[in-house]
């Protein structure tokens, strides 16, 4: 009777840490891509630049950034620095960290 109390213990457990870090995952997926793709290196941990070369993110228009990121993933401007930065991202990881930036004050 322990074992088996304990089996759904665990099994309750995992469902709850399951549900838990699905909910948590989508909250925390902008600031994961930005970790993952080091934007947080020249824009900062909170979307405010780390130098006065780099354009501060927070708060701006989620439409314009996702414009500003696939100008720059399709290479339009070449030389821009921005190019290789955005080259590896999908359309749903733009549209993901314009929300994550958009929401940042
Ligand atoms: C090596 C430094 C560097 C990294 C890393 C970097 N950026 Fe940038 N970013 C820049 C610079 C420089 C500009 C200005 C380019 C321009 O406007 O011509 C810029 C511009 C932008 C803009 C346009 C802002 C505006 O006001 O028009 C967006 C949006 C942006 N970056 C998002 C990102 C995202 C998202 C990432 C991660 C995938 C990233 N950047 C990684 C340097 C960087």
């Amino acid at each position: 009777m322990c074992a088996f109390l304990r089996r759904g213990t665990v099994a309750a457990s995992v469902l709850v840490a399951l549900f838990t870090s699905a909910a948590l995952a989508t909250e925390a997926d902008g600031a994961a891509l930005a970790w993952k793709y080091h934007c947080v290196t020249c824009h900062g941990q909170n979307g405010i630049a780390n130098s006065d070369r780099y354009p501060n993110l927070a708060g701006q228009n989620t439409a314009y950034l996702v414009s500003r990121l696939r100008y720059f993933r399709d290479g339009i401007e070449p030389g821009n620095q921005m190019n290789a930065q955005a080259a590896p991202l999908r359309d749903a990881e733009i549209e993901r960290l314009a929300d994550y930036y958009s929401k940042l004050f």
